[in-house]
């Protein structure tokens, strides 16, 4: 598939998106945001995509959402057209797991959306902030609410209240960044980590997505219950009896999606 402001690529097993606006930093424009639905869905529906990485390229992640195209929006407007709803929470609702590979700044939305993904990789000249109190508002795409989750009240809102940027190893010893690498290594770190997920059962590796996640939507006893019963139903699966069989044997497995 072709875009304009994204480019849309299948390496192999992995799905890749590139927000590709560099005039303006990958500030994301409603053109962006529709185009990389259009990509999430198509690797969605592709039984030979087992895992999605999404990125900025080596420079930046992305500026936030597009200033210039808000900036004169009305209440109406938003509140009609559900404004950084329809075409953001696409990537939150993937059930492949979704890498996010962050270098540069990664600003309000940019932020938001990378937090929206299943883990953030983040090259060590990774920036990460929530800008909007700076402009006269307030994250909208869930920076007041995962952020906080991933780390913590205290932190979440003196970021929130300050606008400043946090950089990578600040990021990662908070909790919102998985690992950073140094920025030449990053994509190349970011293959070989969604190439290795992308050789497990895509079955098993949606259900432990669903019971991690179900661990910030529900209590300790019903997320435990969760956890075990998707644990059982992995066992009325071809690939957990060819995983299993394959360590007895002392061989690779080879997993089917079955
Ligand atoms: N929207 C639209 N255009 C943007 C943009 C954004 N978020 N961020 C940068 N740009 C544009 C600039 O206007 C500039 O375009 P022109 O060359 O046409 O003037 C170009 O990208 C390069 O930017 P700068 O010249 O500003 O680059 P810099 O290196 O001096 O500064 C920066 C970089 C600190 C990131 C600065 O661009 C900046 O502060 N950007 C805005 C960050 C921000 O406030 N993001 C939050 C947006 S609101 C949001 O995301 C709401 C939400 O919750 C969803």
């Amino acid at each position: 598939m072709t875009f304009e402001n994204i480019i849309a690529e299948k390496k192999g097993a992995v799905g890749v998106i590139t927000f590709n606006r560099p005039h303006a930093l990958n500030a994301f424009c409603a053109a962006l945001m529709d185009e990389t639905t259009r990509a999430l869905d198509d690797f969605e529906s592709d039984d030979a995509i087992r895992v999605i990485v999404v990125t900025g390229g080596d420079k930046v992640f992305a500026a936030g959402a597009d200033i210039k195209e808000m900036a004169e929006k009305t209440f109406v407007d938003t509140f009609r057209e559900d404004f950084i709803t329809k075409n953001w929470e696409r990537v939150a609702r993937c059930r492949k797991p979704v890498i996010a590979a962050v270098a540069g700044y990664c600003l309000g939305g940019g932020n938001e959306l990378s937090m929206m993904c299943d883990f953030i990789l983040a090259a060590d000249t990774a920036k990460f902030s929530q800008p909007e109190i700076t402009i006269g508002t307030l994250p909208g795409a869930g920076g007041t609410q995962r952020l906080t989750r991933l780390v913590g009240k205290s932190k979440a809102m003196e970021l929130c209240l300050t606008g400043r940027m946090m950089d990578a190893v600040e990021a990662e010893r908070a909790g919102l960044v998985a690992r950073v690498f140094p920025a030449a290594d990053l994509m190349a770190e970011t293959m070989k980590i969604a190439e290795k997920i992308a050789s497990f059962s895509p079955l098993a590796t949606m259900m432990v997505k669903e019971s991690v996640n179900r661990a910030y939507e529900t209590t300790l006893a019903e997320g435990l219950r969760f956890e075990r019963r998707l644990f059982h139903a992995s066992f009325s699966t071809q690939d957990q009896k060819e995983g299993m069989e394959a360590f007895v044997e002392k061989r690779k497995a080879s997993f089917k999606g079955k």
